[in-house]
């Protein structure tokens, strides 16, 4: 049966204009004008996007003595309502553990996904056997590794485990991809916070200021340019970190910056309030900052500096928050996301003027699908790509509440925020999960995806760095040792 989408504007990363579109096979199979399908989905009035593509999630995650309360149900299923139709997870080894029983462990959780997904690898300890297994990760289509400069003494590598395995992730035409805090001064700033009687959830900020944030982000950069990788940085929260990626970009390197959602539009004095839960409930690493950095990342956004907006929706219960109290160290970190992503964006970016629709595109779908080698597979509109694509009314209107959710958890950190920009439909490989605004969407539908080496940039690295190499002088007549 094949669909078509009628009477819309088509929007992408690069051009607006004015055509339906023929869904067969769940692949776009025609573009053009007065296109004929056995069902029709009525478009006027609404953009025809690429969907939206989360290269940040952490469904289902084992953390901080707890598992992140959506799953690759809830949380594929809240994506749909909000107009993302594929999710990247992260694959977590606990320090000695093999990477592929990791992946074993990731895959088994994806039974019911709704919509597509991927994984990035994360390494979280470094020796022989990660060194090989990082090999048969890639050949598995996982082609990012992710690293953690914080959370010391759980997921945290030093600077020559991370040197050593960015070498590697260059080698295998892989991505390095960072979570940049210095986690020593985390954890020596926390200590010093609860010693001092500082345990409220506003300790959290204090133990993670901006500063920790571009340390981190610079010192990953130097590391990466030493080992000859291109380097994604996660969850760009401040104009500390914002800089030294765009110092990075100014002097020719492969970086990329992800802002997240709640770094762009939520600040610090959350965690003034005198309610501990209200608090508890938006305590994640990075913290939200001082307004101050806001402005950053929007122009981060509209100049090219930075370039995905992410969730990194790794969402816990109030209850599961309340571990934290009296010690915020013990708070859950993290922070829901998922289906308010792509409206809170359209609303406060394109609404406000700070976005035009093409960048909205860019920065929420095209952008990540060309960075992790899926484009035009995903994050297109072209003819052959997969049908995941938002038809969005950008007169639909609602305010956000938690008891209107498909999360999980019990409250939503967006809360009270209208927007205006809604899907009127989403469809992921050419099914409807979002129906005339409703969700109808499909337990076990996604399919994970596998993605190639990007060896080209790795290459141009490596190739550059060969030719300007230091190299040991030439020379005649050297004198006889000895006087
Ligand atoms: O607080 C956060 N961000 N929790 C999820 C894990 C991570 O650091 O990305
Ligand atoms: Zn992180
Ligand atoms: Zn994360
Ligand atoms: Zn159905």
């Amino acid at each position: 049966m094949s669909t078509v989408i009628k009477g819309g504007t088509i929007v992408t990363a690069d051009l607006s204009y004015q055509a339906d579109v023929l869904i067969e096979g769940g692949r776009i199979a025609s573009i053009g004008q007065g296109l004929v399908g056995d069902k029709v989905l009525d478009a006027t009035g609404c953009y025809v996007m690429p969907g939206g593509i989360d290269p940040h999630t952490h469904l289902e995650m084992p953390f901080m003595g707890t598992y992140s309360a959506d799953d690759f149900e809830s949380g594929t299923r809240a994506a749909l309502a909000g107009g993302t139709t594929m999710v990247v997870d992260f694959a977590l080894p606990s320090p000695g553990q093999s990477l592929l029983d990791a992946l074993k462990t990731w895959d088994n959780k994806t039974a019911r996904a709704h919509c597509d997904y991927s994984f990035h690898m994360a390494v979280t300890w470094w020796g022989e056997q990660v060194f090989d297994e990082m090999a048969a990760v890639v050949d598995r289509g996982i082609t990012s590794f992710k690293h953690f400069m914080a959370y010391k003494g759980a997921l945290m590598v030093n600077d020559d485990e991370m040197f050593s395995s960015f070498r590697r992730v260059g080698d295998l035409g892989g991505l390095a991809m960072v979570h940049a805090e210095n986690g020593d001064i985390v954890a020596e700033l926390s200590a010093r916070l609860l010693a001092e009687g500082n345990t409220g959830p506003e300790g959290h900020a204090y133990s993670r200021p901006p500063q920790v944030e571009g340390e981190a982000t610079n010192r990953a950069i130097m590391i990466a340019d030493m080992a000859g990788v291109p380097l994604y940085v996660v969850h760009t929260s401040c104009e500390d970190s914002h800089e030294a990626i765009r110092r990075a970009r100014q002097a020719g390197k492969r970086v990329w910056g992800e802002p997240l959602i709640q770094h762009l539009v939520l600040d610090e004095s959350e965690y003034f309030n005198p309610d501990w839960d209200h608090a508890a409930r938006r305590v994640m690493s990075p913290p939200f900052r001082d307004k101050r950095h806001q402005d950053s990342l929007w122009a981060g956004l509209q100049s090219g500096s930075l370039s995905c907006v992410a969730t990194d929706h790794c969402a816990f219960t109030t209850e599961q928050k309340r571990t934290g109290i009296g010690d915020f160290t013990k708070i859950p970190n993290g922070t829901g996301g998922l289906e308010d992503r792509m409206p809170v964006l359209w609303t406060q970016g394109v609404g406000s003027g700070r976005l035009t629709p093409n960048e909205f595109v860019a920065v929420t779908s095209t952008n990540i699908a060309k960075i992790l080698n899926m484009y035009p597979k995903k994050g297109a509109v072209l003819v052959g790509s997969d049908a995941d694509l938002v038809v969005w009314d950008p007169e639909a209107e609602k305010t956000i509440h938690a008891s209107d959710q498909q999360s999980a958890i019990d409250y939503n950190v967006f809360e009270g925020i209208k927007v205006k920009g809604l899907p009127r439909y989403t469809l992921t490989r050419g099914v409807v999960a979002v129906n005339e605004g409703k969700v109808d969407s499909h337990e076990g539908h996604g399919e994970f995806v596998a993605r190639a080496p990007r060896p080209a940039v790795n290459r141009a690295l490596t190739a550059w760095k060969e030719l300007t190499a230091r190299r040991p002088v030439a020379r005649s007549g050297i004198p006889a040792s000895g006087v």
